[in-house]
Protein backbone atom coordinates (compact mmCIF):
# COMPACT_ATOMS: atom_id res chain seq x y z
CA UNK A 1 0.00 0.00 0.00
CA UNK A 2 3.15 2.09 0.60
CA UNK A 3 4.25 2.11 -2.55
CA UNK A 4 0.92 2.51 -4.09
CA UNK A 5 1.11 5.65 -2.38
CA UNK A 6 4.21 6.70 -3.78
CA UNK A 7 3.41 5.80 -7.06
CA UNK A 8 0.41 8.00 -6.67
CA UNK A 9 2.64 10.92 -5.56
CA UNK A 10 5.05 10.37 -8.21
CA UNK A 11 2.57 10.13 -11.00
CA UNK A 12 1.16 13.31 -9.95
CA UNK A 13 4.31 15.07 -10.00
CA UNK A 14 4.65 13.98 -13.39
CA UNK A 15 1.53 15.10 -14.64
CA UNK A 16 1.52 18.82 -12.98
CA UNK A 17 4.59 19.81 -15.16
CA UNK A 18 2.63 18.30 -17.92
CA UNK A 19 -0.92 20.38 -17.43
CA UNK A 20 -1.47 23.62 -19.00
CA UNK A 21 -5.18 24.28 -18.21
CA UNK A 22 -7.00 24.64 -15.14
CA UNK A 23 -9.52 22.11 -16.71
CA UNK A 24 -7.04 18.99 -16.89
CA UNK A 25 -6.20 20.26 -13.03
CA UNK A 26 -9.38 20.17 -11.84
CA UNK A 27 -10.20 16.62 -13.20
CA UNK A 28 -6.16 15.02 -11.65
CA UNK A 29 -7.41 16.92 -8.21
CA UNK A 30 -10.87 15.02 -8.17
CA UNK A 31 -9.04 11.95 -9.22
CA UNK A 32 -7.03 11.70 -6.48
CA UNK A 33 -7.89 13.62 -3.70
CA UNK A 34 -12.00 13.34 -4.81
CA UNK A 35 -13.98 11.91 -2.51
CA UNK A 36 -14.43 9.06 -4.51
CA UNK A 37 -10.41 9.51 -5.07
CA UNK A 38 -7.61 7.09 -5.29
CA UNK A 39 -6.44 8.03 -1.64
CA UNK A 40 -9.58 7.85 -0.24
CA UNK A 41 -9.65 4.42 -2.37
CA UNK A 42 -6.66 3.38 -0.66
CA UNK A 43 -7.53 4.32 3.06
CA UNK A 44 -10.27 2.13 2.37
CA UNK A 45 -7.57 -1.13 2.56
CA UNK A 46 -6.40 0.05 6.35
CA UNK A 47 -8.98 -1.95 7.91
CA UNK A 48 -6.94 -5.09 6.92
CA UNK A 49 -3.42 -3.70 8.45
CA UNK A 50 -2.83 -4.20 12.08
CA UNK A 51 -2.65 -1.83 14.72
CA UNK A 52 0.56 -0.49 14.16
CA UNK A 53 1.11 -0.73 10.00
CA UNK A 54 -2.55 1.43 10.18
CA UNK A 55 -0.56 3.97 12.43
CA UNK A 56 2.15 4.25 10.29
CA UNK A 57 0.40 4.32 7.13
CA UNK A 58 -2.02 7.05 8.06
CA UNK A 59 0.68 9.30 9.21
CA UNK A 60 2.56 8.87 5.63
CA UNK A 61 -0.70 9.20 3.90
CA UNK A 62 -1.78 12.37 5.14
CA UNK A 63 1.85 13.91 4.84
CA UNK A 64 1.35 12.71 1.15
CA UNK A 65 -2.07 14.08 0.94
CA UNK A 66 -0.85 17.39 2.04
CA UNK A 67 2.08 17.46 -0.48
CA UNK A 68 -0.03 16.67 -3.27
CA UNK A 69 -3.13 19.38 -1.84
CA UNK A 70 -0.07 21.98 -1.78
CA UNK A 71 1.54 21.24 -5.44
CA UNK A 72 -1.95 21.13 -7.41
CA UNK A 73 -2.75 24.60 -5.38
CA UNK A 74 0.64 25.80 -6.65
CA UNK A 75 -0.13 24.83 -10.25
CA UNK A 76 -3.58 26.81 -9.74
CA UNK A 77 -1.95 29.84 -8.83
CA UNK A 78 0.90 29.21 -11.77
CA UNK A 79 -1.93 28.58 -14.17
CA UNK A 80 -4.38 31.56 -12.92
CA UNK A 81 -1.21 34.04 -13.07
CA UNK A 82 -0.12 32.90 -16.61
CA UNK A 83 -3.62 33.13 -18.36
CA UNK A 84 -3.80 36.91 -16.48
CA UNK A 85 -0.33 37.48 -18.66
CA UNK A 86 -1.71 36.04 -21.76
CA UNK A 87 -4.98 38.20 -21.61
CA UNK A 88 -2.70 41.06 -21.75
CA UNK A 89 -0.14 40.92 -23.89
CA UNK A 90 -3.54 39.52 -26.48
CA UNK A 91 -6.02 42.47 -24.71
CA UNK A 92 -4.48 45.88 -26.63
CA UNK A 93 -5.79 49.42 -26.04
CA UNK A 94 -6.40 52.22 -28.15
CA UNK A 95 -5.25 55.46 -26.58
CA UNK A 96 -5.80 57.42 -30.05
CA UNK A 97 -9.25 56.19 -29.96
CA UNK A 98 -11.69 59.61 -28.92
CA UNK A 99 -13.47 59.31 -25.86
CA UNK A 100 -17.32 58.69 -25.08
CA UNK A 101 -18.35 61.71 -24.25
CA UNK A 102 -20.06 62.19 -21.24
CA UNK A 103 -24.18 63.51 -21.70
CA UNK A 104 -23.97 66.17 -19.76
CA UNK A 105 -27.77 66.90 -18.28
CA UNK A 106 -29.58 70.34 -18.54
CA UNK A 107 -32.22 72.34 -16.54
CA UNK A 108 -35.70 72.47 -17.88
CA UNK A 109 -36.57 75.99 -19.93
CA UNK A 110 -39.32 76.51 -17.28
CA UNK A 111 -36.47 75.77 -14.11
CA UNK A 112 -34.43 78.56 -16.35
CA UNK A 113 -37.46 80.94 -16.37
CA UNK A 114 -38.56 80.16 -12.76
CA UNK A 115 -35.03 80.89 -11.27
CA UNK A 116 -34.53 84.23 -13.23
CA UNK A 117 -37.50 85.46 -11.99
CA UNK A 118 -36.96 84.34 -8.26
CA UNK A 119 -33.36 85.95 -8.81
CA UNK A 120 -35.12 89.67 -10.05
CA UNK A 121 -37.82 89.79 -7.36
CA UNK A 122 -35.02 88.35 -4.69
CA UNK A 123 -33.08 91.10 -5.83
CA UNK A 124 -36.67 93.74 -4.89
CA UNK A 125 -36.26 92.08 -1.46
CA UNK A 126 -38.74 89.70 -1.56
CA UNK A 127 -38.66 86.22 -0.31
CA UNK A 128 -39.85 82.90 -1.35
CA UNK A 129 -42.97 81.25 0.46
CA UNK A 130 -44.43 77.86 -0.80
CA UNK A 131 -47.66 76.39 0.06
CA UNK A 132 -49.47 72.94 -0.34
CA UNK A 133 -50.67 72.11 -3.91
CA UNK A 134 -53.50 70.12 -1.99
CA UNK A 135 -55.63 73.33 -0.79
CA UNK A 136 -58.59 73.75 1.19
CA UNK A 137 -61.85 75.35 -0.24
CA UNK A 138 -61.30 77.78 2.21
CA UNK A 139 -57.95 79.19 1.64
CA UNK A 140 -58.26 79.07 -2.30
CA UNK A 141 -61.94 80.39 -2.76
CA UNK A 142 -63.00 81.70 0.71
CA UNK A 143 -60.68 83.38 2.41
CA UNK A 144 -59.76 84.90 -0.95
CA UNK A 145 -63.38 86.59 -1.20
CA UNK A 146 -64.71 84.14 -3.39
CA UNK A 147 -67.60 82.86 -1.60
CA UNK A 148 -69.57 79.64 -2.75
CA UNK A 149 -71.35 80.09 -5.62
CA UNK A 150 -69.80 83.08 -6.59
CA UNK A 151 -69.66 83.31 -10.16
CA UNK A 152 -65.52 83.72 -10.57
CA UNK A 153 -65.45 80.41 -9.37
CA UNK A 154 -66.39 79.41 -12.71
CA UNK A 155 -63.24 80.82 -14.15
CA UNK A 156 -61.28 78.23 -12.39
CA UNK A 157 -62.97 74.84 -12.69
CA UNK A 158 -60.89 72.54 -10.83
CA UNK A 159 -60.21 68.93 -9.59
CA UNK A 160 -62.19 68.29 -6.58
CA UNK A 161 -60.66 65.77 -4.15
CA UNK A 162 -63.43 66.17 -1.80
CA UNK A 163 -66.32 69.17 -1.72
CA UNK A 164 -63.66 70.98 0.95
CA UNK A 165 -60.53 69.78 -0.74
CA UNK A 166 -59.11 70.48 -3.95
CA UNK A 167 -55.91 70.56 -6.13
CA UNK A 168 -55.05 74.53 -5.91
CA UNK A 169 -56.00 76.45 -8.96
CA UNK A 170 -53.96 79.39 -8.16
CA UNK A 171 -50.87 80.08 -5.80
CA UNK A 172 -53.17 82.76 -4.00
CA UNK A 173 -54.35 80.84 -1.51
CA UNK A 174 -50.64 81.69 -0.12
CA UNK A 175 -51.43 84.82 0.35
CA UNK A 176 -53.69 84.54 3.24
CA UNK A 177 -51.55 81.23 4.75
CA UNK A 178 -48.33 83.63 4.53
CA UNK A 179 -50.35 86.56 5.96
CA UNK A 180 -51.69 84.53 9.15
CA UNK A 181 -48.66 83.31 10.23
CA UNK A 182 -47.13 87.00 9.71
CA UNK A 183 -49.70 89.42 11.01
CA UNK A 184 -49.33 91.67 12.45
CA UNK A 185 -45.42 92.11 11.08
CA UNK A 186 -44.56 94.11 8.38
CA UNK A 187 -43.59 93.73 5.62
CA UNK A 188 -45.01 90.88 3.93
CA UNK A 189 -42.94 90.83 0.54
CA UNK A 190 -43.15 87.64 -0.74
CA UNK A 191 -43.20 85.63 -3.93
CA UNK A 192 -44.86 82.15 -3.99
CA UNK A 193 -43.71 80.25 -7.10
CA UNK A 194 -45.65 76.55 -7.55
CA UNK A 195 -47.55 74.48 -9.76
CA UNK A 196 -51.00 74.68 -9.82
CA UNK A 197 -54.41 72.64 -12.02
CA UNK A 198 -57.39 73.64 -13.62
CA UNK A 199 -59.86 71.96 -15.90
CA UNK A 200 -58.03 73.10 -19.36
CA UNK A 201 -56.18 71.14 -21.98
CA UNK A 202 -55.44 72.81 -25.43
CA UNK A 203 -52.60 74.46 -27.27
CA UNK A 204 -51.85 77.38 -24.54
CA UNK A 205 -53.39 75.45 -21.54
CA UNK A 206 -52.48 72.62 -19.71
CA UNK A 207 -53.96 70.79 -16.74
CA UNK A 208 -50.81 71.54 -14.37
CA UNK A 209 -49.29 74.63 -15.12
CA UNK A 210 -46.49 76.81 -12.78
CA UNK A 211 -47.11 80.06 -10.95
CA UNK A 212 -45.58 83.06 -9.39
CA UNK A 213 -47.39 84.66 -7.07
CA UNK A 214 -46.48 87.77 -5.34
CA UNK A 215 -47.31 89.47 -2.55
CA UNK A 216 -46.75 93.14 -0.87
CA UNK A 217 -48.51 94.80 2.21
CA UNK A 218 -47.22 97.45 4.24
CA UNK A 219 -48.22 100.79 5.46
CA UNK A 220 -48.86 103.33 2.70
CA UNK A 221 -48.29 100.61 -0.70
CA UNK A 222 -50.12 102.51 -3.26
CA UNK A 223 -51.09 101.49 -6.90
CA UNK A 224 -47.76 103.54 -7.94
CA UNK A 225 -45.57 100.56 -6.02
CA UNK A 226 -47.38 98.01 -8.23
CA UNK A 227 -46.71 99.64 -11.56
CA UNK A 228 -42.66 100.41 -10.69
CA UNK A 229 -42.40 96.81 -9.30
CA UNK A 230 -43.92 95.20 -11.94
CA UNK A 231 -42.08 97.18 -14.48
CA UNK A 232 -38.73 96.47 -13.23
CA UNK A 233 -39.14 93.12 -13.85
CA UNK A 234 -40.41 93.23 -17.31
CA UNK A 235 -37.59 94.54 -18.27
CA UNK A 236 -35.57 92.59 -16.44
CA UNK A 237 -36.82 89.30 -18.10
CA UNK A 238 -37.52 90.85 -21.69
CA UNK A 239 -35.16 93.71 -21.75
CA UNK A 240 -35.65 97.74 -21.80
CA UNK A 241 -36.89 98.14 -24.24
CA UNK A 242 -40.35 97.16 -23.20
CA UNK A 243 -43.32 98.52 -22.99
CA UNK A 244 -46.15 98.09 -20.33
CA UNK A 245 -49.77 98.75 -19.54
CA UNK A 246 -52.55 98.36 -17.84
CA UNK A 247 -56.13 97.46 -18.47
CA UNK A 248 -59.19 97.21 -15.46
CA UNK A 249 -59.88 93.71 -14.80
CA UNK A 250 -62.03 91.93 -11.91
CA UNK A 251 -60.66 89.50 -9.53
CA UNK A 252 -62.64 89.22 -5.98
CA UNK A 253 -59.00 89.51 -4.53
CA UNK A 254 -57.96 92.50 -5.37
CA UNK A 255 -60.04 95.88 -5.60
CA UNK A 256 -59.20 97.38 -8.15
CA UNK A 257 -57.69 94.99 -10.54
CA UNK A 258 -56.05 95.21 -14.04
CA UNK A 259 -54.12 92.83 -16.17
CA UNK A 260 -50.73 94.21 -17.80
CA UNK A 261 -49.83 93.95 -21.23
CA UNK A 262 -46.57 94.01 -22.54
CA UNK A 263 -45.43 95.25 -25.98
CA UNK A 264 -45.06 92.43 -28.07
CA UNK A 265 -41.70 90.84 -27.76
CA UNK A 266 -41.91 89.13 -31.24
CA UNK A 267 -42.83 92.23 -33.32
CA UNK A 268 -41.83 95.35 -30.87
CA UNK A 269 -45.66 96.24 -31.02
CA UNK A 270 -46.08 96.58 -34.91
CA UNK A 271 -48.71 93.68 -35.02
CA UNK A 272 -47.84 90.10 -35.94
CA UNK A 273 -49.68 86.60 -35.35
CA UNK A 274 -48.20 86.26 -31.69
CA UNK A 275 -49.46 89.15 -30.21
CA UNK A 276 -53.02 88.78 -33.26
CA UNK A 277 -51.63 92.14 -34.74
CA UNK A 278 -52.38 94.22 -31.48
CA UNK A 279 -49.20 95.23 -30.60
CA UNK A 280 -49.80 93.92 -26.82
CA UNK A 281 -49.43 90.73 -24.91
CA UNK A 282 -51.45 89.96 -21.62
CA UNK A 283 -48.95 88.15 -19.06
CA UNK A 284 -50.43 88.71 -16.18
CA UNK A 285 -53.09 90.34 -13.22
CA UNK A 286 -52.70 92.36 -10.53
CA UNK A 287 -54.45 94.69 -8.15
CA UNK A 288 -54.64 96.22 -4.62
CA UNK A 289 -55.29 93.66 -2.27
CA UNK A 290 -58.99 93.81 -1.25
CA UNK A 291 -59.55 94.57 2.55
CA UNK A 292 -61.70 91.79 3.07
CA UNK A 293 -58.52 89.43 2.43
CA UNK A 294 -56.32 91.66 4.38
CA UNK A 295 -58.54 90.90 6.77
CA UNK A 296 -58.85 87.13 6.54
CA UNK A 297 -55.04 86.85 6.68
CA UNK A 298 -55.20 89.59 10.11
CA UNK A 299 -54.94 92.50 8.91
CA UNK A 300 -56.40 95.86 9.38
CA UNK A 301 -57.24 97.61 6.13
CA UNK A 302 -57.33 100.68 7.81
CA UNK A 303 -53.80 100.98 8.49
CA UNK A 304 -51.90 98.89 5.67
CA UNK A 305 -52.47 98.59 2.33
CA UNK A 306 -51.01 95.98 -0.16
CA UNK A 307 -50.74 94.72 -4.00
CA UNK A 308 -50.62 91.11 -5.44
CA UNK A 309 -50.03 89.94 -8.70
CA UNK A 310 -49.91 86.41 -10.61
CA UNK A 311 -48.59 85.19 -13.45
CA UNK A 312 -48.42 82.06 -15.44
CA UNK A 313 -44.69 80.48 -16.00
CA UNK A 314 -45.41 78.84 -19.19
CA UNK A 315 -46.63 82.07 -20.83
CA UNK A 316 -43.67 83.97 -19.90
CA UNK A 317 -41.46 81.25 -20.91
CA UNK A 318 -42.90 80.59 -24.20
CA UNK A 319 -42.74 84.24 -24.98
CA UNK A 320 -39.28 84.76 -23.87
CA UNK A 321 -38.15 81.30 -26.17
CA UNK A 322 -40.59 82.05 -28.50
CA UNK A 323 -42.17 78.65 -28.24
CA UNK A 324 -45.61 78.11 -30.01
CA UNK A 325 -47.17 75.10 -28.43
CA UNK A 326 -47.27 74.87 -24.15
CA UNK A 327 -47.13 71.20 -24.66
CA UNK A 328 -43.63 70.92 -25.62
CA UNK A 329 -42.35 72.15 -22.33
CA UNK A 330 -44.17 68.21 -20.85
CA UNK A 331 -43.30 65.92 -23.77
CA UNK A 332 -39.67 65.80 -22.92
CA UNK A 333 -38.34 65.63 -26.66
CA UNK A 334 -34.37 66.24 -26.06
CA UNK A 335 -34.67 67.76 -29.41
CA UNK A 336 -37.09 70.25 -27.73
CA UNK A 337 -34.86 70.27 -24.40
CA UNK A 338 -31.53 70.83 -25.84
CA UNK A 339 -32.30 73.88 -27.39
CA UNK A 340 -31.95 75.87 -24.13
N1 LIG B 1 -54.72 84.25 -9.03
C1 LIG B 1 -55.06 84.95 -10.24
C2 LIG B 1 -55.19 83.89 -11.34
O1 LIG B 1 -54.68 82.82 -11.23
C3 LIG B 1 -53.99 85.94 -10.62
C4 LIG B 1 -53.88 87.07 -9.64
C5 LIG B 1 -53.04 87.00 -8.56
C6 LIG B 1 -54.61 88.24 -9.85
C7 LIG B 1 -52.93 88.06 -7.68
C8 LIG B 1 -54.51 89.29 -8.97
C9 LIG B 1 -53.67 89.19 -7.89
O2 LIG B 1 -55.82 84.15 -12.36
Amino acid sequence: MLERLHGIKKEVDSKLVEIASMAELNELKVRILGRKGEITGLLRGLKDLTQEERAEFGRVANEVKEELELAINNKSEELKSRELLTRLEQETIDVTLPGLPLANGGKHPLTLVMEEIREIFMGMGFSVAEGPEIESDYYNFEALNIPKDHPARDMQDSFYITEEILLRTHTSPCQVRVMEKMAPELPVKIIVPGKVYRRDDDATHSPMFQQVEGLLVDRNISFGNLKGTLMTFARRIFGDDLRVRYRPSFFPFTEPSAEMDISCVMCKGAGCRVCSHTGWLEILGAGMVNPNVLRYGGYDPEEVTGFAFGMGIERIAMLKYGVNDLRLFFDNDRRFLQQF
